[in-house]
């Protein structure tokens, strides 16, 4: 079985300020960095980082080196990373605040580009019961679902960032929907965790879901299969990346064979880390780190 992550490459730039900027308003930023980012490529990390095999799939324009570099480094496999010649790289404007939050606007650019061609390529290297990955940040969604289910594909979606794209994707070719709360509002208008679940059953009964909730942890439900955990209490620095985080390592752990309450565990322990460090790909830990974490008191 091979994961691949058919998603975005950004490069973020990261500004730390005292507040959102409002409507007509200037602000200064106390500091500005350069991370590698996107969420395609955040989760990528995160499934390597956390041991799997992943393949990378996109595009990024000629000034995106950097993102390919990483996740080399990262230890992911970039033979589908593609340059799109004359088009600009993926990137984020965010803001940070002294809490830790985030505002984040994005250009697609290169990821914009990717088209059927490319699909069918990169597909056509991939076989039944292999795992594909997707966000919505790329072109051609509906398209790479569509292929990935007829040939046997184990699909996973994460619909972030939410927009009338996802309205239009046949949800029910998705194996495993990973969503938070404002993701499960949009898609069943309702507000309570648990009646967002029921609606995302009855609509799709065999899709496995994982709703997170930020400081309530996350739920896993499948058919009579239920487990729920708690988030591990840390100081936050920057949210970036954490429900990245917790995709990649949640679904290495499952499909490595761990029990969905043990994956959600390791999951809501990896993103916990990644919030209390800087940036988006940054701040993603080893497996090892994990493991140290999950076996110390270092959580508050
Ligand atoms: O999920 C965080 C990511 O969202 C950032 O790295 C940014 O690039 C946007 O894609």
């Amino acid at each position: 079985m091979k994961f691949l992550n058919f998603g975005s490459l950004n490069i973020d730039y990261v500004y730390s300020v005292d507040h959102f900027v409002r409507a007509g308003e200037t602000i200064a930023s106390s500091e500005m960095n350069l991370f590698c980012g996107g969420k395609g490529l955040n989760q990528s990390m995160a499934f390597a980082k956390a041991g799997a095999e992943v393949y990378h799939a996109g595009r990024i324009g000629k000034e995106g080196g950097m993102l390919k570099a990483a996740l080399d480094e990262a230890g992911v496999n970039t033979s589908l990373v593609r340059v799109s010649e004359n088009v600009a790289c993926g990137h984020a404007i965010i803001q940070v605040t002294p809490s830790g939050e985030n505002s984040i606007m994005l250009y697609g650019g290169a990821n914009r580009t990717i088209d059927k061609i490319f699909v069918d390529e990169v597909l056509s290297k991939f076989s039944a019961g292999d795992v594909i990955v997707l966000q919505n940040e790329i072109s051609s969604l509906s398209h790479i679902i569509s292929v990935a289910k007829k040939k046997g594909l184990i699909t996973v979606l994460n619909p972030s960032p939410f927009n009338n794209v996802i309205g239009e994707l046949d949800l029910s070719l998705i194996d495993y929907l990973i969503i938070n709360e404002t993701e499960g509002k949009e898609l069943t208008r309702l507000e309570a965790p648990r009646d967002i679940i029921g609606a995302l059953r009855n609509a799709y009964p065999e899709t496995a879901l994982v709703l997170t909730l930020g400081k309530d942890g996350a739920i896993y439900s499948y058919k009579n299969e239920y487990a729920e955990h708690p988030i591990f209490k840390v100081r936050a620095v920057d949210t970036t990346a954490a429900g990245d985080t917790f995709t990649g390592f949640f679904f290495s752990e499952l499909f490595g064979g761990a029990s969905p309450y043990s994956s959600l565990r390791f999951a809501c322990a990896a993103s916990a880390i990644s919030v209390s460090r800087k940036g988006a790909s940054p701040s993603i830990p080893t497996r090892a780190e994990v493991v140290d974490f999950l076996n110390s008191e270092s959580h508050l």
